[in-house]
């Protein structure tokens, strides 16, 4: 539970106190730990000063660093290690003084407490057995002026429902897939959005049949859990007015299939549906807080698997739009469920702009690492809108070059396309597949196979799913904030 409220050491359990370096003088009690040099404020600095009267108390003091090296990345890095640190002290409340300086304003506070507290004490444990008695941490953010009491309110709720969003992707993440598969998250994705403004369709497999998605059903018919079309529609806006299409690579498991993965790549692909895990998390975020546009959302979940009447390498598949495949490895799944979907939403929900959301290469693993987002994009606008919300979210973006030289080693000899581009350029080439079926919209393709997942647990980042894209995506909805909301850009 989050609330703001002022309160001092007497009140709660742990006082968590973010220092910046140029802040540590004016703390008279820790004064002498300067000059012992042992807390100075700097980044990633955490000291416990624990006082031992009638109950046992902490001070937490947080070092921020320098301000003019201090950003809401290095303000939320600081306040999950220290919220952290007070749960393993055993705290059962917690008071979190807010930080305000001239790059980070009383609402921007707010927004930074509220998802590195909820999003660092995050923890994917259901499966184990609970050795001790769970009790949920209550938490104060202090020191909120009078006149920003309002506001500061405000952006509590909408940062809740936004953290609830995340939280939301990354549990349909962590889940195995032999309790995640598409029918239970279909069933899952009704079940969440059953009181909401989003209304949600399932289609089974004879529907999706009868819309002729033969790319999709080409990777996910063979196996026993069938797949499943979930679409969400949310209306912000009156009817006429625009409509964004975001569409989630829903993979419940993937094996490679007949080009079967190593066990070692295998073991976590229970997690190849983050992309549809996250556009999950950003229409519930969407929702919850009552956004003024209109988004509609699309899944198209299956399993790939091995079966006897799997699809196999060389074999040639149709597609909604009617292109035709050639499967050059069935590994490759993620594209031909996306092209489908994506015509779906074009030609049936009838968006005007497309954001697809998937983990789709491991190569783009090796060209940006953990912390950057691939893109690969038709309308550099619609780029820009991205990376604008971006900066102030702190989810990391790359664009990478997409001209038609890289489009063409997507054409095969047999048939229209096939589905590997080859050794070389493997995320672009990836991206552009799914191009092909965006027609003159603009488009956002989002590969997140390097940054859906964690296999560390560090500030505010759990280990396994990260719930990444979910604030951007709803950032590119949401009204921004009246005032300059975050000052530190
Ligand atoms: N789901 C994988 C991509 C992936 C890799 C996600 C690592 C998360 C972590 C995707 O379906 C895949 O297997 N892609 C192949 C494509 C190749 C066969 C052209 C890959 O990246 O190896
Ligand atoms: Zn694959
Ligand atoms: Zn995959």
């Amino acid at each position: 539970m989050l609330q703001i409220k002022d309160v001092t050491l007497q009140d709660v359990d742990a006082l968590v106190v973010p220092v910046l370096e140029e802040q540590v003088a004016l703390h008279e009690e820790i004064n002498l730990l300067v000059t012992s040099k042992a807390f100075q404020g700097k980044e990633e600095e955490l000291f416990v000063l624990p006082s031992l009267d009638a109950t046992v108390k902490y001070t937490l003091y947080v070092g921020l660093g320098k301000l003019e090296d201090f950003t809401s990345e290095s303000f939320k890095k600081a306040i999950a290690t220290a919220v952290k640190k007070a749960k393993s002290l055993k705290a059962k409340t917690v008071g979190i003084n807010l930080c305000v300086n001239e790059k980070l304003c009383v609402g921007s506070n707010v927004k930074n407490i509220t998802e590195a507290s909820l999003l660092g004490l995050y923890s994917f444990d259901k499966y184990k057995a609970q050795t001790e008695e769970k009790e949920a941490m209550t938490i104060y953010i202090s020191g909120v002026p009078q006149e920003k009491q309002e506001r500061a309110h405000q952006v509590l709720e909408e940062s809740k429902n936004t953290v609830d969003g995340v939280i939301l992707a990354r549990d349909l993440t962590n889940e195995p897939s032999n309790a995640i598969y598409p029918e239970t998250l279909a069933r899952k994705v009704v079940e969440i959005f059953k009181d909401t403004d989003v209304e949600v369709e399932v289609l089974d497999e004879k529907q999706i049949e009868e819309f002729g998605m033969k790319a999709f059903l080409a990777v996910g018919q063979s196996s026993t859990h069938k797949p499943r079309l979930m679409v969400m529609r949310y209306r912000g806006e009156a009817a006429g007015s625009e409509t964004l299409g975001l569409v989630g690579k829903g993979l419940t498991y993937d094996t490679g299939g007949y080009s079967l993965k190593p066990t070692d790549s295998m073991k976590t692909m229970h997690s190849d549906m983050g992309g549809a895990a996250a556009v999950i998390g950003a229409m519930y975020a969407i929702g919850k807080n009552k956004a003024k546009k209109n988004v509609t959302a699309v899944v198209a979940a299956c399993e790939n698997v091995i079966a006897p009447d799997s699809y196999k390498p060389g074999d040639i598949i149709g597609s909604m739009a009617g292109k035709t495949i050639e499967i050059g490895n069935t590994d490759a799944e993620g594209r031909l469920t996306l092209a489908d979907a994506v015509t779906y939403i074009i030609e049936k929900e009838k968006v005007n702009k497309v954001i697809d959301v998937a983990t789709l290469t491991g190569a783009v693993l090796v060209a940006l690492g953990t912390e950057y987002t691939g893109v690969v994009t038709n309308n550099e606008e619609f780029y820009n809108e991205l990376t604008t919300v971006a900066e102030k979210t702190g989810e990391r973006f790359w664009k990478l070059p997409s001209c038609k030289e890289f489009a063409k080693l997507n054409k095969s000899t047999v048939a229209d396309l096939k589905n590997i581009g080859g050794r070389n350029a493997g995320t672009i080439t990836a991206g552009l597949f799914v191009g092909e079926f965006v027609k003159d919209l603009p488009w956002l393709h989002l590969d997140i196979a390097g940054t859906a997942w964690s296999d560390v647990c560090e500030g505010y980042v759990s280990k396994g799913g990260t719930g990444v894209p979910v604030k951007t995506l709803y950032g590119l909805v949401a009204t921004p904030c009246p005032c300059s909301h975050q000052k530190d850009k």
